[in-house]
């Protein structure tokens, strides 16, 4: 699919390709999910709290195109749940260094904990992942020197980690693209509305 995006006119008056791009962005998503390798497997996801801006790399977990839905593990005790819970926009960034492709994407968070969505995704999960929940200090927790090189307890009960799971699901309106190249960089927004994506080239 990444060859498909190289295959795009670098007109930028071809309206098909410009439409065609929401497509091909999910189309990758969704290989990222699949695809341990994939560039865009560790995006970068954005929240605010009442200092400012934080971001941090997660693992895109899950995609549904149909839905605009992008989503992410992690636990709930962390820094990003409270400041999502405090104001649910999101934007997260994914880069592919190699094709100098960069994908924004804007939207709302939705929080899944100790629900019947998240208990589906916990099921999903292999017990080395579940482990990670099953630690007693929550994260970002200050330690001690000696603490530093913490170690997950191995004989830690996965399960105990199911009430800390979260997942985070964010319904994405606006995406945007970026392509570097020397021919001419290309850059264009999409915005969902009226039950559409609706594309525009930009400045790059
Ligand atoms: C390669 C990589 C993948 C990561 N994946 C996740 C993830 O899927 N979920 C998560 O909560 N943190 C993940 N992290 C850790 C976060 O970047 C971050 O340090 C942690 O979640 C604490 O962030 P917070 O305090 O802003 O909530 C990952 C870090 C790296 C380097």
């Amino acid at each position: 699919m990444a060859d498909d995006v190289q295959k795009l006119p670098v007109t930028p008056e071809d309206p098909v390709s410009l439409e065609k791009i929401p497509q091909l962005i999910w189309s990758l998503l969704g290989e990222a999910v699949t695809d341990k390798g994939h560039p865009f497997r560790t995006p970068v996801i954005a929240t605010s709290n009442k200092h400012g801006p934080e971001a941090r790399i997660v693992v895109l977990r899950r995609i549904d195109a149909e839905r605009r839905h992008l989503e992410c593990h992690t636990d709930v005790r962390s820094g990003k749940i409270s400041q999502l819970t405090g104001d649910d926009a999101i934007a997260w960034v994914f880069y592919d260094a190699a094709q100098k492709i960069q994908v924004r994407a804007r939207g709302v968070a939705r929080i899944y904990n100790q629900d019947e969505y998240s208990h589906t995704r916990w099921t999903a999960i292999s017990e080395h992942q579940k482990r990670e929940y099953a630690q007693a200090l929550p994260p970002g927790k200050k330690i001690g020197q000696e603490a530093a090189h913490y170690r997950r307890q191995s004989d830690a009960d996965p399960e105990s980690g199911r009430g800390n799971f979260a997942v985070i699901s964010s319904c994405i309106h606006e995406l945007e693209w970026l392509q570097l190249a020397r021919e001419g960089h290309r850059r264009a927004l999409m915005v969902f509305a009226d039950q559409r994506w609706s594309a525009q080239w930009l400045m790059p």
